[in-house]
Parts: structure tokens; C-alpha cells; sequence
């Protein structure tokens, strides 16, 4: 069957790779957001669900996530990925109804047939056009079905450290023609006569800044050599902010100065 490129032509490279430590990142990262999703997957899923698609699945933590929570028949993760998608089969695929497969998310139709629920999170930052992206996920919904989208809002901390990391990453995101603050943008996507917005919150989480600081810095080792990092930073100050990173991830206690908005919004297509 011809798919079609919900945005764009070529879609760009995912940032973040899917290396054994971007891999090793979405596991803290899965630990650290897991009560935020599965509080905003109960809230916004009233039935029992017959095919739900998790949309930039990468190892497949949220498509275990999403089967765990809301036991629908089927659960299928989707990622551009071939090693996050092999690593999400190895971790447990054939569970609760569960299994993955390779696909580009800018590409509808889905190869698994219309959906009554599709969730992502961390994905619409990585998106060329993520209005135009998301709104072609609609169409893959029966009538009446749910997309769900889980995606940063904002994350404040006092923490200059952090901050650094985020003004450099936030720098890097922009020259790709992306946005690491992408949940402000998604509200106003549902198009006329398509979707319909059910739930529209932003879920404040504190987050240790040891934790922060550990996602940060494995997150550091995936674009630390991207020519941009290099040319606008220099290599001696990505150095120090990799070794000022893993102090404060080897940091004792739960002192926490950062917190993490979350934008969750449910859309029902109409
Ligand atoms: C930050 S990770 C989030 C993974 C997972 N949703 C989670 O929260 O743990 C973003 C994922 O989106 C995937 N991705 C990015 N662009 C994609 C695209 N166009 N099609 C499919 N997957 C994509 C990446 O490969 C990566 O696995």
C-alpha cells in the first residue's frame, strides 16, 4: 500500500541516535516519567481498548507502559529505530498483547489498521512539521478514539549546570528546526471537523537534580560531537559540562531545584 508523508519529504536524523546509551537513557527516563504518563493514561482512557499504537515507541518502555495500564487487546510500538525496535522485541514482545515494528511515524498509513488509541511521548519534538505530523496520526483513530500526547512543556531549575545543558541543548534543537519546549505548541493542532480536545493540563513533576543531572549527561554523550555543539561551544566547554554533569549525577540525596512541565492533552476524532 502507498504511504504518504504526513510533513515534508525526507524526515530529519532523531537527534538523540539509538545507541546503547540512548537506549540507557530512556530506561532513567522511563523510571523517572512513569507516574506522570500512567496518571494521564488512566485519567484520559475511560474504556476497554481494542488497538492501541504507541507512536516513537523506542525500546518499547511506553508501549509496556500503555499495555500495563489500559490492557487493550492489542498493543503495537512503531519506531523509526531498527535497534530501538529489535531491543523493545528482546525486552518482550507477545506479552500482554504487545509487539513493535519498524516504521516511520510521518508516514500514514500505519501498517496496522485503524487504531482506538494512539499515545506518544518525547516524540513531537523530534518532528520536521509535528501540527501537520500529528494531525495525519488522526486519521489512523477510528471515530470516537483517543490521541494522546505526552510532551514537554517546560523544565525550570536553578541549578546552573543544568541550565547550561538546557540552553545548549534547547541552541542545538533550534538549529534543526525543532523545539525541546514543544507541548505550548500542541494545543491548537486539532484541525476543523477532525479532533476534538478532551484534556488539556500541564502535570508539574519535581525531579531530583542528580536524576536530571543523570539523563542529562547520557543525553550529553549522544550530540556532544554534532558539528553545531562543536563549532558554536567549543570542545573544551562540552568537556567541562559532561565532568560538571557527572559530579551532580554522583551527588548524594534528593535535592531537587528542577521541575519538569508536561503537557498532556487528549484529542477525540470526531
Ligand atoms: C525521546 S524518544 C521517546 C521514546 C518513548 N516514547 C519514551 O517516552 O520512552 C523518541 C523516539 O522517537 C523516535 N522517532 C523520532 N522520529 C521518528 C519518526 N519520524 N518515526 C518513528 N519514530 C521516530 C526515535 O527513534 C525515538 O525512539
Amino acid at each position: 500500500m502507498a504511504t504518504r508523508q504526513g510533513a515534508g519529504s525526507r524526515p530529519p536524523r532523531y537527534l538523540f541516535g539509538d545507541s546503547d546509551v540512548a537506549a540507557h537513557r530512556l530506561h532513567v527516563l522511563s523510571e523517572v516519567f512513569a507516574d506522570s504518563s500512567r496518571r494521564f493514561l488512566r485519567a484520559a482512557t475511560p474504556d476497554r481498548l481494542g488497538l492501541a499504537v504507541d507512536v516513537g515507541c523506542g525500546p518499547g518502555y511506553t508501549t509496556r507502559l500503555v499495555a500495563d495500564v489500559l490492557r487493550p487487546l492489542r498493543t503495537v510500538g512503531i519506531d523509526r529505530s531498527e535497534a530501538f525496535i529489535t531491543e523493545a522485541r528482546r525486552a518482550g514482545a507477545g506479552d500482554n498483547g504487545v509487539s513493535y515494528l519498524v516504521h516511520d511515524a510521518a508516514a500514514v498509513p500505519f501498517p496496522v489498521g485503524p487504531a482506538d488509541l494512539i499515545y506518544a511521548r518525547f516524540v513531537a519534538t523530534h518532528l520536521r512539521d509535528p501540527a501537520a505530523t500529528i494531525r495525519s496520526w488522526a486519521t489512523q483513530l477510528v471515530p470516537g478514539g483517543l490521541l494522546l500526547l505526552d510532551e514537554v512543556d517546560s523544565i525550570s531549575t536553578t541549578n546552573r549546570v543544568l541550565s547550561r545543558y538546557l540552553t545548549i541543548l534547547t541552541a542545538l534543537l533550534g538549529h534543526q528546526g525543532n523545539s525541546l519546549y514543544v507541548g505550548p505548541t500542541l494545543s491548537n493542532i486539532a484541525g476543523p471537523g477532525l479532533l476534538r480536545s478532551k484534556i488539556d493540563t500541564v502535570r508539574r513533576l519535581r525531579v531530583p537534580d542528580r536524576r536530571a543531572a543523570t539523563m542529562f549527561r547520557l543525553n550529553l554523550e549522544t550530540w556532544r560531537d554534532h558539528p553545531f555543539v562543536a563549532d558554536t561551544y567549543g570542545a573544551d566547554a562540552i568537556r567541562r559540562l559532561a565532568d560538571e554533569l557527572e559530579t551532580e549525577a554522583g551527588a548524594a540525596g534528593a535535592a531537587s531545584t528542577t521541575e519538569w512541565g508536561m503537557r498532556q492533552i487528549a484529542f477525540e476524532r470526531l
